[in-house]
């Protein structure tokens, strides 16, 4: 029987992308947005990419009786848990809303699936939990630094409620899987990264400077203790990311796991400074960008990237696109949001 797979937040970029994945490998899936920082576009792209009709339903995850009628109308023994707020600097300003927003949902997800019996969960987590690494690449057994944002801080706090979770209902599995920088587009052009408003993500930043929506990228400091005195991240094709999620759930679903909670770094183990990735973007896409360096921003860690050993031996899932193919994608995207020929 085809298995069903929650997925909330399958509206956004991410989830976006992991939706056609997942029904590219035989799911079918249940989609949970609130719209709150994505519009139905990205449910319809999927529709489109995929041939298959989605089933959403709008609803905050938040609101649990609203969650809880999901729970009651579909058939599901697995979720993926997307929907939160992403705005590093937005959640230093209004701490509260990253605390309600995130681990409320979080709760909600998790304590309804022990309710309804549902088993496997995929949580969302990212590589700012690592804070500035003691040494590089970073391994899953390399230390959780004190969060530098509230943002951050829920990413380790919904770690430990799952982890605590699993260890107390012995029917949950989970996996957390921490994303470095997911970049680039569907290679289709009809799903993408869609911010609102002025992009505080670098290859938004660079896509829309090159379609004239911006004027100039500033590049964040250029005395950092790096080759070229930029910083390094380890930016993993958006594609590759949401077949991560496949993995894990594939995984889960096949009783593989080896431990109730387990923990995968997802990055393509490479470090690429921001000169890099912007003389790639420009060199890739035949164009010359508008940058200058401008003073570093608060709270960005030097250098991170990925020991990506586990994913790549328990998941049987490694990163296959180029940081050249997936710059050229993410300039498609764009190219198609802004109708640019
Ligand atoms: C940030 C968050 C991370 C979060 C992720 C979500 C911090 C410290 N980390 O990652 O927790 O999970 O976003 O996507 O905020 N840059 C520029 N110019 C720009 C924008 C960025 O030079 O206009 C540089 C930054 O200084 C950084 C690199 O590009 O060195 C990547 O920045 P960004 O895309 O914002 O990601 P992170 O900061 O790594």
């Amino acid at each position: 029987m085809k298995q069903t797979v929650l997925v909330s937040g399958g509206a956004g970029y991410i989830g976006s992308h992991t939706a056609v994945e997942l029904i590219g490998a035989g799911y079918d899936v249940v989609i949970v947005d609130n719209l709150s920082n994505s519009d139905m576009s990205g449910v319809e792209g999927v529709e489109k990419i995929t041939g298959k009709h989605v089933t959403f339903v709008e609803a905050d995850c938040c609101d649990k009786e609203a969650f809880r009628r999901v729970f009651e109308q579909y058939e599901f023994d697995s979720v993926i848990h997307f929907a939160a707020s992403k705005a590093v600097g937005e959640s230093v300003a209004e701490p509260l809303k990253y605390y309600r927003n995130n681990l409320t949902s979080f709760v909600n997800v998790v304590e309804l699936m022990h309710e309804f019996g549902r088993r496997n969960i995929v949580f969302s987590s990212s590589a700012t939990v690592y804070g500035e690494a003691d040494s590089l690449p970073v391994t899953e057994q390399s230390p959780r630094k004190p969060a530098t944002s509230p943002y951050g801080n829920t990413k380790q706090i919904c770690e430990d409620i799952l982890r605590d979770s699993v260890a107390a209902y012995g029917s949950l599995r989970g996996i957390a899987l921490r994303y470095f920088n997911p970049i680039g587009a569907h290679p289709s052009a009809l799903i993408g990264e869609l911010p609102r408003g002025v992009p505080n993500n670098l290859v938004p930043f660079i896509t829309q400077t090159a379609a004239g929506v911006r004027e100039c990228l500033s590049i964040f400091g250029d005395d950092y203790p790096t080759a070229d005195g930029s910083c390094i991240r380890d930016y993993i094709d958006i594609v590759d990311l949401a077949r991560a999620h496949v993995a894990a759930i594939d995984r889960m679903v096949k009783g593989q796991s080896k431990q109730p909670y387990e923990i995968f770094n997802i990055g393509t183990g490479r470090g690429v400074s921001v000169f890099e990735l912007v003389t790639t973007f420009e060199r890739v896409n035949g164009l010359k960008l508008n940058y200058k360096v401008a003073p570093r921003r608060a709270g960005d860690v030097v250098a991170i990237w990925a020991d990506t050993t586990l994913a790549n031996r328990e998941l049987g899932w490694h990163a296959e696109r180029s940081v050249e193919d997936t710059l050229r994608a993410a300039w498609a995207w764009e190219k198609h949001v802004r109708g640019i020929e």
